[in-house]
């Protein structure tokens, strides 16, 4: 293995599977992964691992039948599915197929078919047995038992599992070649990329193949292995380099995780020679077919493009006089003949916007310009759209776009990586919004919720992880990476539910001093973290106080009169953004009812989002009762305070657990008080300096 962190996937967290007479049924590639990591628990836990059902045994290796830690006295006996052997395991992993079930499965068995990724699990004749239609089910299932511990031979109920979104996607916005501004990895803050370095392919076997266990572990099928940005070198990936990505496919393809690829829109004037790339062109249309095959060729099972096109200078269709449709099409009818899909992003908006200009507004513009064209996208299109209006922040409205488009196939796209909630050097736990974000039911409390919408497409998040032994910079942040995982898989988990399963995998009771100090101080830490960082930085959804550029720590006017569209309008009477119809942007008449009216009104919009949509007095009162300039000042104080909170909670467990997980994070949190003192003091000073109205708490402000 890897000499990085084991993140959720310590040897200890395979103590009951690895201590169980385990049988494993069935053949293919995802049931070999199945049975190597029930024969590498076994003989660190001291069970047994058999197989049968597999017509196909590997050449080599670990024998098909009997595995390694078997006692002697069994080993020459082949195991029979419905003789003595079925009595001597106490857990089945069976797929169901041309090969007869061992007996007690095929007792448990009925007969309901369990999709593609799904699998059943259940107790029979004393034994717990998983049974799955695919071997991606079986991994699934080998993957929920290690989830349930000790309780994996305590079932008490039969339940059926499936993820309630097909593609479960990471998209890395890791750069090949090193990016004079951008570096190895755009908004990476874990070190260089697990991919690539210096404009080569690192080809780490062990650690891109631990990389996928843990994507398996958690739920996620699918990587975009290179930036969205594409740039010289990374649009060569999809010709002359093909074979640094299909290197990545083979060692991801054990764990079920299928690569994509980002792709350039300019690839057959860059690459191909041809004198445009304009989607009704027949020449371009050849071009990509020809290079689609080619891409199958080397890699039967590729996933399909990424494409961020007219966005942020990146060559697009309107170069041409085209819409998306026209642009999206043209790569899905490439794909289309190999199963493939494109996930065409819709973060398309003026950013070259002059700030004296309030007719632009940049919340509005992916509505405006992919809403008119429902219907228009083939059926592999996948409109890939990111979860707010603007970007990340720590907190806006869901995107309108979600609600507006019932004929196209749309994917959700999260942050994981921190670029707006604190870089990786904060503490901070995003499962709670995006649980918000994935219940958020744009027609009202009896319609769709964000998850319903994305099933037909994905949900899909920007990885934070990196070469760092951590693999995350921040430790903690491996939970995000996990709970994305987890919600992806099943939206209507409880959030902190899921950080419980991490901290449980990551921090395994037996590991630890005191395991549960370790849990309740985690929690103290991670729970309310993502509230907390939203307290110390900009305040009611009006976004973007960052350092332009890095988007680290607090400058309050540092947007204010650039071209980025992202503003917040402060003067010395009030602060927020008018995207009301009656007098400002009707940003919010893209919004179906009840919300388009809920968001309209000062009075009935909700709180945290007040300065998203109004410019308000500073003395306007909130629903919480104080004022909005009164707030600002409170949630400053109380941010700092629980980041102080936070680090004395955390220094408690110094000397519970591994020593360097407890520096590492010893040390982000000192980073994470000093930056949270940084925003309070300079958003409380400004909006002091701006308002003239005092702290009626009379606390100190600069
Ligand atoms: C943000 C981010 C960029 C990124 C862009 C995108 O604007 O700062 O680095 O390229 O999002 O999502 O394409």
């Amino acid at each position: 293995m890897s000499d990085a962190h084991p993140a959720w996937l310590p040897p200890a967290a395979f103590t009951t599977v690895g201590g169980c007479r385990v049988l494993v049924h069935g053949g293919g590639l995802l049931v070999d992964t199945v049975f190597d990591e029930v024969v590498r628990a076994c003989a660190t836990h001291g069970g047994q691992a058999r197989r049968t059902g597999d017509r196909h045994p590997a050449p080599s290796g670990v024998a098909s039948g009997v595995g390694p830690s078997t006692p002697p006295g069994r080993a020459g006996a082949p195991p029979s599915p419905s003789g003595p052997a079925g009595d001597a395991v106490d857990l089945i992993l069976a797929v169901r197929g041309a090969e007869p079930l061992p007996a007690p499965a095929a007792r448990a068995d009925d007969g309901e078919p369990l999709d593609d990724e799904g699998f059943l699990l259940t107790r029979a004749d004393g034994l717990t047995v998983v049974l799955a239609d695919t071997p991606a089910g079986l991994l699934y299932g080998l993957f929920h038992l290690v989830r349930l511990g000790a309780g994996a031979l305590d079932v008490r109920a039969t339940r059926r599992h499936r993820p309630a979104l097909r593609r479960r996607m990471l998209d890395h916005w890791d750069n090949v070649a090193r990016h004079p501004v951008m570096g190895q990895v755009e908004r990476g803050y874990a070190g260089g990329s697990i991919f690539w370095r210096d404009g080569v392919a690192l080809r780490d076997r062990e650690r891109v193949r631990a990389y996928g266990r843990l994507l398996a572990a958690c739920g996620i099928n699918a990587v975009a292995v290179n930036n969205v940005n594409v740039h010289a070198t990374e649009a060569r990936l999809l010709i002359d380099r093909l074979d640094d990505v299909a290197w990545i496919a083979d060692v991801l393809r054990p764990y079920g995780v299928r690569v994509h690829l980002s792709v350039t829109f300019a690839a057959p004037v860059l690459l191909g020679g041809l004198p445009t790339a304009d989607p009704l062109d027949e020449a371009v249309r050849r071009w990509w077919e020809s290079a689609t095959a080619r891409v199958y060729a080397h890699i039967p099972d590729f996933g399909g493009y990424l494409v961020k096109a007219d966005s942020e200078g990146q060559p697009g269709p309107f170069g041409y006089g085209r819409d998306h449709a026209d642009g999206a099409n043209l790569l899905a009818g490439a794909l289309a003949p190999h199963g493939g899909v494109v996930h065409w992003r819709a973060f398309v908006y003026q950013h070259q916007q002059d700030w004296r200009d309030r007719s632009t507004d940049r919340a509005r513009a992916a509505y405006d310009h992919f809403a008119p064209l429902d219907g228009r996208f083939r059926d592999n299109v996948i409109l890939q759209v990111k979860h707010g209006p603007i970007d990340f922040q720590p907190r806006e409205p869901v995107s309108p776009v979600l609600a507006a488009m019932p004929a196209t196939r749309l994917a959700v796209e999260l942050q994981v990586t921190q670029e707006y909630t604190g870089q990786q050097r904060h503490a901070c736990y995003l499962g709670p919004w995006w649980s918000e974000v994935l219940r958020f039911r744009p027609w009202g409390p009896d319609g769709r919720t964000v998850a319903d919408l994305a099933a037909g497409g994905g949900l899909v998040a920007v990885s934070n992880v990196g070469d760092d032994p951590f693999w995350t910079g921040h430790p903690l942040a491996q939970a995000n990476l996990y709970a994305f995982g987890r919600l992806a898989w099943d939206p209507g988990l409880d959030p902190v539910a899921v950080l419980d399963e991490w901290i449980g995998l990551t921090f395994p009771p037996a590991t630890t001093g005191d395991p549960a100090l370790v849990r309740e101080t985690l929690h103290a830490v991670l729970d309310d973290s993502w509230r907390t960082y939203e307290r110390y930085t900009a305040p009611l959804g009006v976004g973007f106080m960052v350092r332009p550029g890095h988007h680290y720590g607090p400058d309050v006017d540092g947007y204010e009169y650039t071209p980025w569209g992202t503003y917040h309008f402060a003067d010395r009477d009030g602060v927020g953004v008018d995207r009301t119809r009656a007098t400002g942007t009707g940003f919010t008449g893209q919004y179906p009812p009840p919300w388009s009216q809920v968001y309209e009104s000062r009075e009935r919009c909700p709180d945290e989002l007040l300065l998203f949509f109004h410019h308000v007095p500073y003395g306007h009162v909130l629903h919480s009762g104080v004022t909005v300039v009164q707030h600002i000042y409170d949630t400053h104080f109380a941010g700092v305070a629980q980041v102080e909170q936070m680090r004395r909670r955390w220094r408690r467990l110094s000397g519970v657990i591994d020593p360097t997980v407890y520096e590492r994070v010893a040390e982000r949190l000192d980073e994470q008080l000093r930056c949270a003192v940084e925003w309070r003091d300079q958003i409380n000073t400004y909006f002091f300096r701006k308002s003239g109205v005092p702290d009626a708490r009379g606390r100190r402000i600069h």
